[in-house]
């Protein structure tokens, strides 16, 4: 807790990101008494609130997204205690001095804002906070998306250092919030069972999957100029990537984790255009059927053109070109609208290089890491079945966290938010990290929008999508896992 108080200044403070994430993640650490008693939060939007409007919108809007079961009248009412409200116009400066005058009364130690609002605000919202000093010692939260490309993410990256020094900016990537995610690091360097395995002479292939059942929601129109790779796989995608295949790190709470991450990303090997299509393979859901309920198909969605090519489903083959991994195929999956939402992990290692007990085991040690939902860890073993001779059987060990640990688990959004609050930067991601990964992106972004006709391939919603996608697998021998956890 920071005693000396902080100022919160949410610009895009009626925005659907405020609404569903940020204000009830702000309450859930208020209730938890994590946030200083004198801290503040200032919602700012365009509308011309003014404080008593702005809390009925809050009261109407984000109260129905905290967590019911154990909510408290006067909690929530010392949280709404917080808020200040100002309505802004980023093309008037007159506006910026208000909001510095403003912020003169409230506290100064810690002044965080935090941009919840499209990417093309960014740049000017620096800039006019610049125009009145406020840059000065704050600290800038960016949601994503980050721009489009390498350009355009490196326009922001640009302009906003210029105002901010790399120290003072936050860039969101909510998988990083994740305790889950966390725990991987934890997995990986809080155990030596794992780390002396974790490499090629025992690795054979490696799998990621981001499974959502949701489609696109209210989001059409942004989604359709996104598409899954933008949308997941530069971001998420390679976050999980570069954190399995990391090197331990010297410590945790610093950039090390980061510049260990970055290694990665700059060892994953460049995709030439040529073969795209032998290592990646985008689709689009068609109706369908999830979870026994009919849904349409993605280009039948609201805000989507009926002739659509944006991919909601992308599988890559990725290799990383270094000692521990070279060889080993990385296999990356995430799409919408498929047979059940799970973000897991899957690692499979290598069959035992000879049989003592004759013909080769009916499988391989597996472990299987799942993100959510239900975060546990499963490792596959063979084990002899009873009776005459030595007949082998897969089984498995199981390890469900929720069963272990009782303790109410924080959200994502939250963890990030105090963080940022609290000065910790290593659960965000620093601009080389960005840039890495938007370059690595870049030939298939490029390849495909210059082929639409080849288009993504039809899969219906609720199947695990394209038939190509475990083509690309069985080329190497290998299949996705999909099972019940
Ligand atoms: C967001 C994407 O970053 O992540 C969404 O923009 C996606 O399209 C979401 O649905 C998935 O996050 P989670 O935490 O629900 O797995």
């Amino acid at each position: 807790q920071n005693d000396s108080g902080f100022t919160f200044v949410l610009f895009g403070g009626t925005g659907d990101l405020a609404m569903r994430k940020i204000l009830p993640a702000l309450f859930e650490a208020h209730k938890g008494g994590m946030l200083a008693d004198a801290g503040k939060i200032v919602g700012i939007a365009r509308d011309s609130y003014d404080r008593a409007g702005y809390l009925a919108w809050v009261e109407q809007h984000v109260r129905a997204h905290v967590a019911a079961a154990d909510f408290d009248e006067s909690v929530w009412q010392s949280f709404l205690n917080r808020f200040e409200y100002a309505a802004l116009d980023l093309s008037r400066r007159d506006d910026f001095v208000l909001l510095r005058d403003m912020l003169k009364e409230l506290p100064a130690a810690v002044r965080v804002f935090y941009l919840a609002t499209g990417p093309s605000l960014f740049v000017p919202t620096c800039r006019a906070l610049a125009s009145v000093g406020l840059n000065a010692g704050a600290r800038i939260v960016l949601e994503k998306p980050l721009g489009y490309d390498l350009a355009s993410s490196n326009a922001i990256n640009d302009a906003v250092g210029e105002i901010f020094a790399e120290e003072q900016i936050y860039r969101i990537d909510h998988y990083l919030g994740k305790e889950s995610v966390q725990n991987l690091l934890a997995l990986r360097f809080g155990n030596v069972l794992f780390e002396p395995l974790w490499r090629r002479e025992w690795v054979e292939s490696i799998q990621i999957t981001i499974a959502e059942e949701l489609g696109v929601e209210a989001r059409g129109d942004f989604y359709n100029q996104t598409g899954a790779l933008r949308d997941m796989v530069q971001n998420h995608l390679l976050q999980l990537l570069s954190i399995v295949a990391m090197e331990p790190p010297h410590a945790i709470e610093s950039d090390s984790v980061r510049d260990e991450k970055l290694r990665v990303l700059r060892s994953l090997k460049p995709v030439q255009r040529s073969e795209i299509s032998k290592v990646a393979v985008r689709g689009q859901y068609h109706a369908g059927v999830i979870r026994g309920n009919p849904v349409p198909g993605y280009a039948s969605e609201h805000g989507v053109p009926k002739d659509s090519t944006t991919e909601t489903f992308v599988a890559l083959k990725v290799e990383i070109e270094n000692w521990r991994w070279a060889g080993v195929p990385f296999f990356l999956r995430t799409g919408k609208r498929l047979a059940d939402r799970v973000a897991e992990i899957v690692v499979n290692f290598r069959q035992v290089p000879h049989s003592a007990l004759g013909g080769l085991p009916a499988g391989q040690n597996r472990l299987v890491i799942r993100l959510q939902p239900n975060e546990s860890i499963r490792l596959y073993c063979q084990a002899k079945q009873p009776g005459e001779g030595w007949n082998l059987a897969q089984v498995h060990l199981d390890l469900a966290f929720d069963q272990f640990f009782k303790e109410h688990r924080m959200e994502a959004y939250q963890r990030l938010l105090l963080d940022v609050i609290n000065g910790r930067l290593a659960l965000f991601v620093r601009r080389d990290e960005q840039e890495a990964a938007w370059r690595w992106v870049e030939p298939i972004l490029d390849e495909w929008a210059a082929s639409p006709l080849k288009g993504p391939k039809p899969y219906a919603a609720g199947t695990w999508g394209p038939a190509a996608a475990s083509a690309m697998l069985a080329q190497h021998g290998t299949c996705w896992l999909e099972e019940e956890n």
